[in-house]
C-alpha cells in the first residue's frame, strides 16, 4: 500500500470521508462517559507514535491529536519550531526522513502549504495537515461530523460562510465537492476564497454563490459558519477590519437562516468581531460539540492513514 498522506480532503475522497464520519460516530458512542484518556477497547494504534510539528500556535489541534492517539491506544509527541532544529534551519527533507525513522506518522501545522507537500514527498510514514495557510482538512471532518450529529444530512445541505475567504473555507468548498452540498460565500470584495476551490465544488455539481450581501447568503441556510477575520500570519489592517464589519454573524443574520440552523466556528473565536456574543452563546451554537469532535474526527483520519479504515 502506498503511504496515505492526508494533506487535503481529496486525498481520502468522498466515500472514505463518509466511512470516517460513520466510524467516528460509532467510536464516540461506544466510549460515551468513559474517562477521556482511556483507550478504545480495540486499541487499534497500540504501540504507534504520532510526531506533531507546530510552526504556528494551537490549542484544539494539539490536544485533540494527542487525545486521539491515546484513545486509539498510541501516543503522541510535539516538536515546535522554537525548540527543534527545524527552527534553526534544518531542512524539511531531513526532518521528514528522521521523523519517519522515529515515529509512525507526522502531523504538521505550518504556513506555506508547499512545506507540508515537501514533508510528504520525503516522509515514508503518513503526513497529516494540521492547518496550512491554504487549508484545514481535519477541522472540516469535525465540522461534517457535528452537522450530522445535529441531524443535517450532507447532500444538498445549504452552508453559508461569512467573513474572510480563508483556509477553513477552502476546505469547506473541497468538502462540498466530495459530499455534495452547496455553499454560499459572503465576503467583502477582495477577500473571496481562491478560485481553485470554488471551481472544485462547481465542477462536482455543487452550487457555490459568491456575494457581498450577508443577508442574502444567510436566507434559508442550514448551517451558518464563520471564522476569525484575521488568520495566523495575516496582517491585522484597519482596512480589513472595516470591510468585515457587515459580515458579523449576529442574531439578525441568524434569524434569516432556517429556524433549526446550526452555528459553527472552528475556534478560537473573537466574540464581538466575527460573531456576536448572543449567537456564540445562543442555543443554535454548537461550537463546543465541534471542538470536541476534533478528537473523534482525527481518530478516523489517523485510522485511514494507518490503513485501518477505508
Ligand atoms: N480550530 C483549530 O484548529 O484550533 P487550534 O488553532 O487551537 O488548533
Ligand atoms: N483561519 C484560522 C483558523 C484557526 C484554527 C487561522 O488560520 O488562523
Amino acid at each position: 500500500m502506498t503511504t496515505r498522506h492526508f494533506l487535503d480532503l481529496s486525498d481520502a475522497g468522498g466515500d472514505t470521508i463518509a466511512a470516517m464520519l460513520s466510524d467516528a460516530l460509532d467510536r464516540k458512542t461506544a466510549r460515551k462517559s468513559w474517562p477521556k484518556g482511556k483507550a478504545d477497547s480495540d486499541a487499534p494504534l497500540a504501540g504507534r507514535v504520532l510526531a506533531m510539528v507546530f510552526e504556528k500556535n494551537s490549542t484544539r489541534t494539539r490536544v485533540s491529536f494527542d487525545m486521539a492517539m491515546r484513545q486509539l491506544g498510541g501516543s503522541a509527541l510535539i516538536l515546535d519550531a522554537g525548540t527543534s532544529q527545524l527552527g534553526r534551519g534544518e531542512s524539511i527533507a531531513d526532518t521528514a526522513r528522521v521523523l519517519s525513522r522515529m515515529a509512525d506518522a507526522i502531523m504538521v501545522r505550518t504556513d506555506d502549504h508547499a512545506k507540508i507537500e515537501e514533508m510528504a514527498r520525503h516522509a515514508t510514514v503518513p503526513v497529516i495537515n494540521g492547518l496550512t495557510d491554504r487549508s484545514h482538512p481535519c477541522q472540516i471532518v469535525a465540522d461534517l461530523l457535528t452537522a450530522i450529529e445535529h441531524r443535517k444530512a450532507l447532500p444538498g445541505l445549504e452552508v453559508a460562510w461569512f467573513g474572510d475567504g480563508n483556509n477553513v473555507l477552502h476546505s469547506i468548498l473541497e468538502a462540498a465537492a466530495l459530499m455534495k452540498f452547496n455553499v454560499r460565500v459572503a465576503t467583502p470584495a477582495g477577500y473571496e476564497p481562491e478560485e481553485e476551490f470554488i471551481e472544485m465544488a462547481r465542477a462536482a455539481g455543487c452550487t457555490v454563490t459568491l456575494t457581498q450581501d450577508a443577508g442574502a447568503a444567510a436566507a434559508g441556510a442550514d448551517v451558518i459558519v464563520t471564522d476569525t477575520w484575521v488568520s495566523m500570519g495575516q496582517a491585522d489592517t484597519s482596512e480589513k477590519l472595516a470591510a468585515m464589519q457587515q459580515y458579523r454573524v449576529d442574531t439578525a443574520l441568524m434569524a434569516r437562516a432556517k429556524s433549526d440552523a446550526i452555528f459553527l466556528h472552528c475556534l478560537p473565536a473573537h466574540v464581538g468581531d466575527e460573531v456576536s456574543e448572543e449567537v456564540f452563546e445562543g442555543s443554535q451554537s454548537v461550537v463546543f460539540d465541534e471542538a470536541e469532535n476534533r478528537i473523534h474526527a482525527q481518530k478516523s483520519v489517523l485510522l485511514w492513514c494507518f490503513g485501518l479504515l477505508g
